[in-house]
């Protein structure tokens, strides 16, 4: 092979392979994904969990309802069928940032087993870590950070998970966080302690 042909054989145009990433950034990635209530806590605790992640030095990416859905997913409803849509295209995305070796943080409400297991099985069962942030509806009512449960609850919201729309509580999460009487710090800390073997560089997987 002359030099010139070796810089265009497929050989080295191959794309750069997960453990490669991984090994670079010295981390295993991982899916971290959140599912509660709106105003369950989950978008804090995800920002207060990256932060500290982060200064730990890893390589993280937040997937939030709130800006995914003015973006990717500008175009989708509150349907059942457009959560699906939803929650189909975010695990997508995850996939190509697990395989960029970076750790995902999800936090969307994913109100149903189907849903939730559609994540999983798009992610891949060994990546996935469900993270239930458990905060009652009565809870999320009284804190209502977006004012969304006093125009639910006035009929100007249809489909409003918790209200006239599911949740379905997990089964079996990786991990349970009740929000209702412990502080963000006490949230994140659980949380980060619960991932961070998951997330320590080893090349067995
Ligand atoms: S999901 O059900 O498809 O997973 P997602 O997490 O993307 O929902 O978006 C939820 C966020 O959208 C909530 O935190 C809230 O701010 C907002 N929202 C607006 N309308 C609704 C609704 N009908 N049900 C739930 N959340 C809603």
């Amino acid at each position: 092979m002359s030099d010139n042909t070796k810089h265009i054989h497929p050989i080295f145009s191959k794309m750069i392979q997960r453990n490669e990433k991984e090994t670079l950034l010295h981390q295993n990635a991982i899916c971290i994904w959140m599912t509660g209530l709106s105003g369950s806590g989950k978008s804090t605790i995800a920002q207060g969990l990256e932060q500290k992640l982060h200064k730990e030095g890893f390589m993280t990416a937040i997937l939030d309802g709130d800006n995914v859905r003015t973006g990717i997913n500008k175009n989708l409803s509150f349907s059942e069928e457009d959560r699906l849509e939803n929650i189909r295209r975010i695990a997508e995305v995850n996939k190509l940032f697990l395989n960029n070796g970076i750790i995902t943080i999800n936090s969307f409400v994913s109100p149903t087993n189907d849903i939730r297991t559609l994540a999983k099985n798009i992610i891949g069962e060994q990546d996935f870590f469900e993270v239930y942030i458990n905060a009652s509806f009565d809870e999320c009512a009284k804190r209502d950070v977006k004012g969304l449960y006093q125009k639910a609850l006035n009929g100007e919201i249809k489909n409003f998970t918790g209200l006239d729309a599911p949740f379905e509580a997990p089964e079996n999460p990786s991990l349970e966080i009740v929000t209702t009487n412990q502080s963000i710090e006490e949230s994140v800390a659980c949380i980060y302690n619960f991932m961070l073997p998951k997330i320590t560089y080893s090349t067995e997987k």
